[in-house]
């Protein structure tokens, strides 16, 4: 078994900050959304992983991931040259798949399991492909899956107008190499790319027989700046842990699930979990409320953020209240102090914000 992970793309909706950083590797908690993705496929005990870039992301996500040793397995990277679709990128990575079965990945969805119990259903009933599916009060905007009694899947459309069903496909899938045949029967869909929804259909159509999993715990699709935030929110509440390493906290009070990183100073400071600071950074007279997530090196003083995603090596300085935020990487964010009473702001990279 092989893994590919679909890391092109342009993360349009979260502009201004993937003008220069690709979505994959903003965090989510204490890592890249990239990283967790691979944690899901060396947890699933899968050593083989494909990752496909475009030529923006490319040269990013290969400096943060290396040599892939952190996962235990091989990395190849396989240049996308433009995101013409899922199935295209599938196309793309053809000669990395050989004729091996794969699970493929869309580098942007985070879930709450792993995908062990779907990979072992897969290997014990053998069918031709199997997908990931999450019942969503509105499944418009996601590719839709049609069951018969036995979980058997009869249908799929990508984002309908009518949906048949409340079934959305998440960003998991296994397949048989047979799947290369329905890709190269496939052509492009009204928005122009080569749908793997649309090859799905055809391969059902040759009469392959896909399977379902039917995810339970939650599903984080994280294509927006609001997307970001909430993403952090729900993968703070379920997994940060008391982990405190600063060397220095002096007259603070740190409460609740709190993971900070080492070299880290915080004086003078309330902090209130689930929050997640990195490495580096110095928190003074402030408040950080929970669910704010302040990258390494940052420096906070004298303000209070709540509900948050900040970058690495920002300056916060006299903001009264900063909350619902996203604030990109070397950016300067400087107030009085005393208003606005709430600020909140999408700003990317090597900015300078001035509240007066
Ligand atoms: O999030 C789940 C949905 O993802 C599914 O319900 C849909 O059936 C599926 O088509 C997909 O829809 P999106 O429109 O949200 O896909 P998006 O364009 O956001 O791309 C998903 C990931 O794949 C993202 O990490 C970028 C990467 N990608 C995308 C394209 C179009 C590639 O690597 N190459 C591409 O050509």
């Amino acid at each position: 078994m092989k893994a590919i992970v679909l890391a092109a793309g342009r993360g349009t909706r979260l502009r201004p900050l993937t003008n220069t950083v690709p979505k994959h590797l903003l965090p989510v908690g204490s890592k890249p959304i990239l990283f967790h993705v691979l944690d899901y496929i060396k947890e699933a005990g899968i050593r083989d992983i494909g990752i496909v870039v475009s030529p923006d992301s490319g040269p990013y996500i290969q400096e943060a991931i290396g040599t892939g040793s952190d996962w235990g397995g091989q990395i190849t990277f396989i240049l996308q040259p433009q995101p013409l679709g899922l199935a295209h990128a599938v196309k793309t990575a053809r000669d990395f798949l050989g004729d091996s079965p794969f699970i493929m990945f869309l580098g942007d969805n985070l879930f709450q399991e792993g995908v062990t119990d779907f990979l072992a259903e897969f290997n014990a009933s053998k069918p031709d492909a199997s997908i990931l599916l999450k019942e969503v009060s509105d499944p418009r905007a996601f590719g839709v899956a049609e069951l018969d009694s036995s979980g058997r899947v009869i249908h799929m459309v990508e984002k309908p107008k009518q949906p048949r069903s409340n079934l959305a496909i998440i960003g998991v899938y296994l397949f048989t190499a047979a799947i290369h045949r329905a890709i190269d029967r496939t052509t492009p869909s009204w928005r122009g790319e080569l749908e793997i929804t649309d090859a799905i259909q055809k391969f059902l159509e040759m009469g392959k027989e896909v399977r379902s999993h039917l995810l339970q715990g939650w599903w984080l699709d994280i294509g927006s700046n609001d997307g970001l935030i909430e993403a952090n929110r729900v993968f703070m509440d379920a997994f940060i842990s008391r982990d405190i390493n600063a060397v220095l906290a002096c007259h603070s009070r740190i409460e609740g699930r709190v993971q900070v990183g080492e070299g880290t100073e915080i004086e003078n400071s309330l902090i209130r979990g689930p929050v997640f600071i990195g490495t580096g950074c110095r928190v003074s007279n402030s408040a950080i409320e929970p669910f704010t997530n302040i990258g390494a090196g940052t420096v906070v003083e004298d303000s209070s953020l709540e509900n948050s995603v900040i970058l690495e090596n920002c300056r916060i300085l006299k903001i009264r209240r900063l909350a619902d935020s996203v604030i990109g990487r070397n950016t300067l964010v400087t107030g009085n102090g005393r208003s606005p009473e709430q600020a909140r702001m999408f700003v990317g990279d090597d900015c300078e914000v001035k509240l007066e």
